[in-house]
């Protein structure tokens, strides 16, 4: 049967040939599979690229980057640190310094590398071709970029955020906070977890319907449920730092008083849409790694998981109660 790229995603996976199919694939069907799921040649094929691999592996390079890039400002503040009086950095370049490696650290490195990992790992997992929609993956991925990409041209045009990476009012407010800096974090954060939002729709999606035949929730690998439950955690945590975000953005630029307590507005207020997304952070930042240890721990010890089910209960009971917190 004919397979080809241009058919949408959802024709594609109807006519891909039967997971269990007796035959052991030839070369030629290596050829068709690949043409029909990787990505196209030359720079255009680069970017147009949808596959779950390459855009889970881009995740992962992407936010390791990030990573040594909030390794370098740490080695530079520990260099501050290091003597008393030390004049490396300027108190107010320490600020905007530990900002960035905080906001690069939580949003640009701990939680992409997660989904970057989730991305790549499950559909291979469950036993399907791809992600459910790939190209709104693909979108998640440049969104991201994008995001990453602005706060550091801010840090290096001088305007990089300067409040914290918990960014409270009323000091990130107009009147303590004049300037672009906390204009530049409020977008920042809106895109990145506007990705994260489009990662966690995906893998809720992809792991809920594309199983292989056979494989209930019940017989899923551990590695799967930690991503079950990562995303579902996403789904319900960034939408409270997005809103908190954009309520910002308007007390900042459209007069907008939410944050202002001489107007009414309460302070208070962020720190609630804060640290709901901010303590589940942890959580969705922990969860693939314990679906790693899960794993690993199992395929070394050649047996199978001892205590499947109070597992899986204690993973989804630890989603649930970090946003008691
Ligand atoms: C060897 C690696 C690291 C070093 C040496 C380091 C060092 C530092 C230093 C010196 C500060 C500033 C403390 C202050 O003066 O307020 C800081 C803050 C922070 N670090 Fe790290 N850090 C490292 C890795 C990480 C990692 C892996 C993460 C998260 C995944 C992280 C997250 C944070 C956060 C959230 C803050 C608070 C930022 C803020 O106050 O806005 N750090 N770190």
């Amino acid at each position: 049967m004919a397979i080809t790229r241009d058919l949408p995603t959802s024709e594609r996976l109807r006519t891909a040939p039967e997971p269990h199919d007796p035959k052991p694939p030839s070369y030629d069907d290596h050829d068709e599979l690949d043409r029909t799921w990787g990505s196209g040649p030359g720079v255009r094929g680069w970017f147009s690229a949808v596959n779950h691999r390459v855009i889970g592996l881009r995740f992962i390079v992407t936010s390791f980057v990030f990573l040594l890039l909030g390794g370098a400002l740490a080695l530079v503040m520990r260099l501050q640190l290091m003597s008393p009086d030390a004049t490396l950095l300027s108190p107010e370049q320490y600020n905007q310094f530990f900002t960035m490696h905080g906001v690069t650290m939580m949003f640009l490195f701990a939680v992409p590398m997660g989904e970057g990992f989730a991305i790549y790992m499950t559909p291979l997992l469950i036993g399907t071709r791809d992600m459910s929609f790939p190209r709104l993956n693909a979108f998640g991925y440049y969104v991201f970029l994008i995001g990453g990409l602005s706060l550091y041209t801010a840090f290096f045009l001088g305007l990089a955020p300067d409040a914290g990476w918990f960014n409270y009012p009323t000091l990130s407010g107009r009147e303590y906070s004049p300037g672009a800096r906390i204009d530049m974090y409020t977008t920042i954060i809106t895109f990145v977890e506007l990705s994260a939002l489009v990662a966690a729709v995906e893998l809720v999606v992809t792991i809920l319907k594309q199983r292989a035949p056979g494989m209930a929730l019940h017989r899923m690998p551990l590695f799967v449920w930690a991503i079950l439950v990562m995303a579902m955690m996403i789904l319900f945590a960034m939408p409270g730092v997005i809103v908190a975000s954009i309520m910002l953005a308007l007390d900042r630029m459209a007069d907008t008083l939410f944050y202002v307590p001489s107007g009414g507005g309460d302070p208070l207020l962020w720190q609630h849409l804060f640290w709901w997304f901010g303590h589940p952070e942890v959580y969705i930042i922990l969860m693939p790694g314990l679906g790693f240890i899960s794993s690993i721990v199992v395929a070394f010890a050649r047996r199978p998981i001892f205590g499947y089910t109070a597992l899986t209960v204690s993973l989804v009971a630890t989603g649930i109660i970090s946003f008691g917190l």
